[in-house]
């Protein structure tokens, strides 16, 4: 078993390591094994040279195709700002019915619109817009101070008893509280608003009290709230007809009203928005109003 010794049965010589009686044969490297390391030397040759790769000192050999992953991302970021930016002055030169009119403006408002109406807007009117006791829902419920877009364009900027000096001005008055009318009157009021909504509440021993309630109405209350009840939007005043109540529907909420009175605060909005971002929660809200404007029997309450 000397170097040099020859294989009986391959032909291949012996490299002379013998264990326990078993040769190892002298077999040359396999050809693939060559044509892997070339292959692979060759493109990691090359792609050092192409790709950034080598860092040296100060830097990194930046490769010869200029390729950098961070000037990519900066640049559809730059791209993409640029796009907005151009978005967002359309979107404050043209009026509301341009925009509406707009596929892709729209597209913007509907998802602007969500997350600016998320952070401003659903604390007190919730995130759907259909409001909580003493927060109107207006997503559904008839505008108090008009519904014309440009309309509730300026309700939003100046707000409902809010700070600016063009705010919209409102008060429900304490009518017992104050004096204007006795808790017996008070209560007969309560239940003649209360069968304009709620029919059933219409009952022969109620019937005549009714009648009591709606004189009472007549001298007190038409001025703000008109003559049928269904609110006067010079005052701001609730329609008392129908099943949207921002303060209650039962008949102690509505006792409590006229006893107490109500004075409900919306921001004046234009002096913590731009004017575009006003202008996208009105659109995005009034597209709400589109898809929820039937009317659910019970509203809130
Ligand atoms: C601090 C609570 C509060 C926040 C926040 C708030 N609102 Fe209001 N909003 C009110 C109240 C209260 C009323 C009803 C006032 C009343 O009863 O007279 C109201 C009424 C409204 C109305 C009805 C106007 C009408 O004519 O009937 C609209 C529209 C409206 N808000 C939009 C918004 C939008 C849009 C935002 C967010 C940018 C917002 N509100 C944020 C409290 C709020
Ligand atoms: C000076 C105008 C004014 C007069 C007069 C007035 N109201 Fe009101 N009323 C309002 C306003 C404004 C509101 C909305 C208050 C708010 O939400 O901030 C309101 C709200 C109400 C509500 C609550 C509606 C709801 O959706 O919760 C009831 C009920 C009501 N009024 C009944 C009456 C009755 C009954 C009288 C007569 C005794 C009367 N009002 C007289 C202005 C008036």
């Amino acid at each position: 078993m000397s170097v040099g010794e020859r294989d009986p049965f391959t032909g291949h010589q012996t490299t002379g390591h013998e264990w326990n009686g078993i040769k190892e044969l002298n077999t040359p490297v396999p050809k693939p094994v060559y044509f892997f390391l070339i292959t692979f030397g060759a493109f990691a040759l090359a792609w050092t040279l192409l790709m950034p790769s080598w860092p040296y000192g100060s830097g990194y050999f930046k490769g010869l195709l200029g390729v950098d992953q961070k000037q990519a991302v900066a640049k559809s970021i730059a791209e993409a700002t640029a796009e907005r930016a151009d978005w967002m002055t359309r979107i404050d030169k043209e009026d509301l019915a341009q925009i509406q009119s707009d596929a892709d403006l729209m597209r913007i408002v509907r998802e602007d619109g969500r997350t600016l109406f998320g952070d401003n807007c659903a604390a007190c009117h919730g995130a759907n817009a259909k409001g909580n006791k003493g927060f109107p829902n207006i997503a559904q419920a008839p505008m108090l101070w008009g519904d014309e877009p440009q309309t509730v364009l300026q309700t939003v900027t100046v707000g409902i008893n809010g700070t600016d000096p063009n705010t919209r001005v409102s008060q429900m008055l304490a009518f017992g509280r104050e004096g204007t009318l006795t808790q017996a009157q008070v209560s007969l009021l309560a239940g003649f608003v209360k069968s304009l909504a709620d029919p059933a509440a219409v009952t022969d021993n109620s019937k005549e009290d009714i009648a009591k309630g709606k004189d009472l109405f007549a001298t007190n209350c038409v001025a703000c709230h008109g003559n049928d009840a269904k609110g006067l939007v010079e005052s701001g005043a609730p329609n008392l007809t129908d099943d949207y109540w921002i303060h209650g529907g039962s008949r102690d909420d509505i006792y409590q009203t006229i006893y107490s009175g109500r004075q409900g605060h919306m921001p004046s909005w234009g002096a913590r928005l731009t004017p575009a971002q006003i202008k996208i929660i009105t659109l995005y809200l009034l597209e709400l109003r589109k898809q929820g404007a039937e009317p659910t029997a019970g509203g809130a309450s």
